[in-house]
């Protein structure tokens, strides 16, 4: 006979501004998976290390200018490139954690002014739906402490403050507030305890698409 497939593992997105600890935390989240046992990779967007990527980071940076539009269509192409690895991540029976997803993608485009929430939906409908958001909730002046925003497009109080605005328009009921102004130590463990829960409650069926 043949043994049943693993159950899949969880999509696991964590959002924020700028500084709020998405980085640090990601990390500490698949190594808190990957020591008990349950295998985790990390993701993070943008991926600056493919072609498109490349492309992204020299907009950042200011190196080249693109048109809004299109460099909103890069940062989603970015994602489209990864979709394959963790569609097979995820049947593995691993978990994915990623850092920024499709929410920044949107968030950040439709805080200009050229580019509204709905047309910038529209190049990452179908992308795997997360299991759970989790939103680093900091007050904006409090991120600013963390270090003084650098050269890099979009580190500005104002674009962030459209930013959260419109990260607040996108959030479901799979989003997990989690208050970022506490202790590395305190926010990990709050965010341990989303993902024990999550993975205890999800019927991890086929995943949903985004936004479909
Ligand atoms: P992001 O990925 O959201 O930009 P990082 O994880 O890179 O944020 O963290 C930004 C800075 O804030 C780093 O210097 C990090 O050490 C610090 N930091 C992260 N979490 C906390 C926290 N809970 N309290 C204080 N400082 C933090
Ligand atoms: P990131 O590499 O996560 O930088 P940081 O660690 O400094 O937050 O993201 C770089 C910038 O790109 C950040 O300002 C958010 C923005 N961004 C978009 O505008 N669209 C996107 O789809 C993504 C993933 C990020």
């Amino acid at each position: 006979s043949v043994a049943a497939p693993p159950r899949r593992g969880a999509l696991i997105v964590i959002e924020g501004c700028d500084r709020t600890g998405k980085t640090t935390q990601a990390m500490k989240l698949v190594e808190y998976l990957n020591g008990s046992d349950r295998k985790a990779i990390f993701m993070r967007f943008p991926d600056r290390t493919t072609p498109i990527g490349c492309l992204i980071d020299s907009y950042l940076s200011r190196g080249v200018n693109l048109e809004d539009q299109v460099i909103h269509l890069l940062f989603s192409a970015n994602r489209w490139e990864s979709h394959p690895k963790i569609i097979s991540t995820l049947k593995s029976g691993a978990s994915v954690i990623i850092d920024r997803y499709a929410f920044s993608g949107v968030a950040f485009s439709a805080a200009k002014e050229s580019l509204g929430l709905q047309w910038c939906k529209g190049s990452d409908a179908g992308l795997p739906k997360p299991d759970v958001v989790l939103f680093l909730d900091l007050p904006l002046e409090q991120a600013a402490t963390r270090g003084e925003y650098g050269s890099e497009r979009y580190e500005e109080l104002k674009f962030q403050q459209r930013v959260y605005k419109n990260y607040m328009a996108l959030r479901d009921d799979t989003w997990k507030m989690i208050d970022a102004s506490k202790s590395i130590e305190e926010v990990q463990r709050s965010m341990e305890a989303e993902v024990e829960r999550v993975m205890k409650e999800s019927k991890f069926g086929p995943l949903p698409g985004l936004w479909w």
